[in-house]
């Protein structure tokens, strides 16, 4: 039973919550069905899941212990709510080797739950109601629930026909009076689109050009297979309308320890600051210890972890491409989204159902990144080359029976 309290100090009794109460906001998200598929199969003891957006390596030991020490010394207090000084100093640190250009570890950084809290914060500081926000797509699902919380209007542009990437035509397509932002990520989830540093300047023109603020999600720049990450925030013009983000959730393969980055010009840093003073107070103190360790002595665990994806990208481009099923070769990150559904002539849903069902290999549907995900499916490479060898052979065969079912007799 639930008790209101109404104007005039009666009390009244309900049964039940009425949903139209609640938030619009939160009742027009969805959860995203990432483990759907996985979940259809999490009885079968032969079950291989390429679902999860996680490194399969253990955060390296060094960090760790780091995060021991700082149990056993007591480190287990509030921190300022900006994170430690010198994590962020190692922040700045760790971030001028890729840019060569400092960000200011007092004003200018700030340590997040996650980049997904960096993604929040930067929402709640930049969007007013009805501002609109480009999102290039498939997209990766933590942006459309960020804006929409902060009252922002996601608009989604489809970049299946340009090797999932946006072009500046299509951007400049996309922007109206109302767009604030452009979300950006460099490599993507789930496509693994790399831009070149040519293709970043032609974007940052169209966002001098027409003022617009960009989110630069460079949480997997570590993991980018080819040449050296470049970030849109170098290119003329951009610095002071970038918000870089990063995080040691993939590079670091430290999901659970939650620790992210924001680097943004001063005035945006301290409105995030406030929006994460009034959500979380700080990240985790003990988590702060272990992302410092991470990014003053553990410059190199990103490498392994990079070449064992990047040996997966080869065999599952090469398997996909032997079915006869089109596939871009991904740049970075752990995942290919190749058009497999779509090559049967199956919905992206159908697809993962028949596939989890008769072959007990559970992936991700296209449709879980925007309806522009429609055709595809999201298969990740972190996983050992065994288990990628054994789904891939489950999926030729698949593929194979799909095929034949599907072909007329006597074909
Ligand atoms: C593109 C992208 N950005 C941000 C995140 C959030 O990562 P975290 O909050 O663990 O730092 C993810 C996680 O999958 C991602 O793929």
């Amino acid at each position: 039973m639930l008790k209101r309290y109404d104007g005039a100090g009666k009390v009244s009794i309900k049964g039940a919550i009425f949903m139209q109460e609640l938030s619009a906001r939160t009742r027009q998200l969805a959860f995203a069905s990432m483990r759907r598929f996985a979940d259809l199969v999490a009885d079968e003891p032969d079950a291989i899941f390429l679902t999860i957006g996680q490194p399969h390596f253990p955060t390296p030991a060094h960090i760790a212990e780091a995060a021991k020490r700082a149990i056993d010394e007591g480190f287990t207090s509030y921190t300022p709510n900006r994170g430690i000084l010198p994590l962020r100093e190692a922040a700045s640190a760790y971030y001028e080797r890729f840019t060569g250009y400092r960000y200011d570890p007092g004003s200018e950084v700030l340590v997040t739950v996650g980049t997904t809290h960096a993604i929040d914060i930067a929402m709640r500081a930049l969007l007013e109601p009805g501002d609109e926000v480009v999102i290039p797509a498939p997209a990766y699902p933590g942006y459309e629930g960020a804006v929409r919380l902060a009252h922002g209007t996601p608009v989604f542009v489809d970049t299946r026909s340009t090797g999932f990437l946006l072009t500046p035509d299509a951007l400049r397509e996309a922007i109206t009076p109302r767009t604030k932002l452009l979300i950006l990520a460099s490599p993507a989830n789930p496509t693994g689109s790399v831009y070149s540093e040519q293709q970043l300047s032609d974007l940052a023109s169209v966002c001098v050009e027409r003022d617009l603020y960009v989110l630069s999600d460079e949480i997997y720049a570590e993991l980018q297979f080819a040449g050296s990450p470049v970030s849109i925030s170098q290119m003329p013009g951009m610095r002071e309308r970038t918000l870089v983000l990063h995080g040691l959730s993939k590079s670091h393969s430290m999901t659970g320890w939650r620790i992210g980055f924001a680097f943004a010009p001063a005035p945006i840093a301290a409105e995030m600051a406030k929006a994460a003073q009034f959500s979380v107070s700080c990240p985790s103190s003990i988590s702060q210890m272990a992302a410092l360790e991470a990014l003053t002595r553990g410059q190199e665990d990103s490498r392994p972890m990079r070449e064992a994806y990047r040996a997966n990208r080869d065999l599952a481009v090469r398997a996909l491409r032997d079915m006869q099923v089109p596939v871009e070769a991904p740049s970075g990150a752990f995942y290919v989204f190749p058009a497999l559904p779509k090559a049967l002539g199956m919905t992206s849903d159908a697809f993962c159902e028949a596939l989890a069902r008769e072959a007990h290999v559970a992936l991700v549907s296209g449709m879980c990144f925007t309806s522009y995900g429609e055709g595809y499916v999201r298969i990740s490479l972190a996983c050992s080359e065994q288990t990628l060898r054994e789904a891939l052979a489950r999926m030729a065969n698949f593929v194979e029976r799909r095929r034949q079912h599907r072909a007329p007799h006597g074909a």
